[in-house]
């Protein structure tokens, strides 16, 4: 007989972004003539540059060449691709990565929920309420929680890391010891950011317990205060406590295209119950060259012609218009009299519901009234009920429309 993975089981309801995707899909249903406007998952709108094309077709025409074809590449991506994102992404920030510290994997998404896989099922891991709900889920699955408890509408085992209003959506650090911390910053959903300052005490945090930083950065592009750190290396220590992810998903409009890419330092350590060190980095490199047979060589093209002076032109160009669309969000909201967070170094915009209205309530008034999906606070956590993300990756047109819409809605 056959045995199922029963931490499946565990599992709460629908991935939340399926769940809104069926409940719009049912809404055009019923509501043939609806022009529905999306606020809701963070999917880019705005087309490739033209560098990033270019890139692409040059690289299509060396695949139909029998001199210039390529089959399997390197696991780990490139060299072309992984110099480029050394020297740009962080030497130019003063951070010092080796090539064969980066691996470039198809998205953050896989990247964040593979990672645990490479560390022990007993370790006690701290997630932030509300959070991006791929650490969570991929942890229950992977059997590191016990059963849902529903009268606190959390899992028993995780360490939740309250972020509320009054802290300003920043966590405290744990109260209880735990090995893996997950952070994310410009964060998803909250759109808020941590300092300088701020990162340094999880640095510190993790160095004096052994603890390991999953470092999500996968917004760091959107990032506008010049005080901001881009990366969580630019915290001295970092190296010996930290992982990062990256994508070009966000950055560069490669939702549909994919490429990211996780940094994985050599000095980082996780360690055998005999406290022997163990290299997290030939771990991650053993795990991926066996799962994974790289991203293909098209792709990888299109990703480096990002660092190109004209494509960095261009995809700067696309990040200002979103944050342009994030800032009319956020003044119209204000002026609506609505509480906002965000929305200033992150394309999503964290919005208080009114009334003491429920996430999924506000969610379906704003579906029924003004035909706009966003996302339910909730859906990322118990920290987020009563608020709702609206994201910035829509079309101008679509943005105003959507504010146009949100200002005849009977509040
Ligand atoms: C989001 O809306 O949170 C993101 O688009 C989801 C993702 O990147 O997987």
């Amino acid at each position: 007989m056959v045995r199922i993975n029963e931490n499946y089981t565990k599992l709460q309801g629908a991935y939340l972004f399926s769940e809104i995707a069926k409940r719009r899909t049912q809404f055009a249903l019923d509501n043939p003539g609806a022009q529905i406007i999306s606020l809701g998952i963070g999917d880019v709108t705005q087309p490739l540059s033209q560098p990033v094309i270019e890139a692409m077709q040059e690289a299509v025409i060396e695949m139909g060449d029998a001199k210039s074809f390529k089959g399997y590449g390197p696991e780990q991506g490139y060299d072309f691709l992984r110099e480029m994102i050394a020297k740009n992404d962080y030497h130019a920030r003063g951070v010092r990565i080796d090539t064969d510290e980066i691996f470039i994997s198809d998205g953050s998404k896989c990247d964040t929920g593979n990672f645990q896989e490479i560390l022990h099922i007993d370790n006690v891991v701290a997630i932030t309420d509300p959070v991006y709900p791929v650490y969570v889920d991929t942890n229950v699955m992977a059997g590191r929680t016990d059963e849902f408890d529903s009268s606190i509408g959390r899992y028993k085992g995780i360490q939740y890391l309250d972020c509320t209003e009054q802290s300003g959506f920043k966590p405290n650090l744990p109260q209880e010891r735990v090995d893996v911390i997950y952070l994310c910053s410009p964060n998803n959903p909250t759109g808020i950011a941590f300092s300088h300052e701020e990162l340094k005490t999880w640095v510190d945090y993790a160095k004096e317990n052994k603890s390991l930083i999953l470092f999500d950065a996968a917004y760091e592009a959107f990032i506008k205060e010049s005080e901001i750190p881009h990366s969580i290396y630019e915290i001295e220590g970092a190296k010996e406590v930290a992982v990062e992810f990256r994508s070009f998903s966000k950055t560069a409009g490669f939702t549909g295209t994919r490429c990211a890419f996780v940094v994985v330092p050599k000095q980082l350590n996780a360690f055998d119950s005999k406290g022997n060190p163990y290299s997290l980095n030939a771990f991650w490199n053993r795990r991926h060259t066996t799962k994974f047979n790289g991203v293909s060589y098209v792709i990888q093209r299109a990703a480096a012609a990002v660092y190109t002076e004209e494509g960095r032109t261009q995809v700067n160009k696309t990040i200002n218009y979103y944050m342009e669309n994030a800032a009319l969000i956020r003044t119209s909201l204000e002026l609506l009299g609505f509480k906002v967070f965000g929305g200033v170094n992150a394309p999503y915009i964290w919005l208080k519901c009114p009334g003491n209205m429920g996430s999924w309530e506000f969610f379906n008034k704003l579906l029924n009234e003004a035909h706009l999906v966003t996302t339910p606070g909730v859906g990322f956590g118990n920290n987020g009920e009563g608020y709702v993300r609206l994201t910035a990756f829509g079309s101008r047109e679509n943005t105003e429309k959507a504010m146009e819409r949100l200002r005849k809605v009977g509040l």
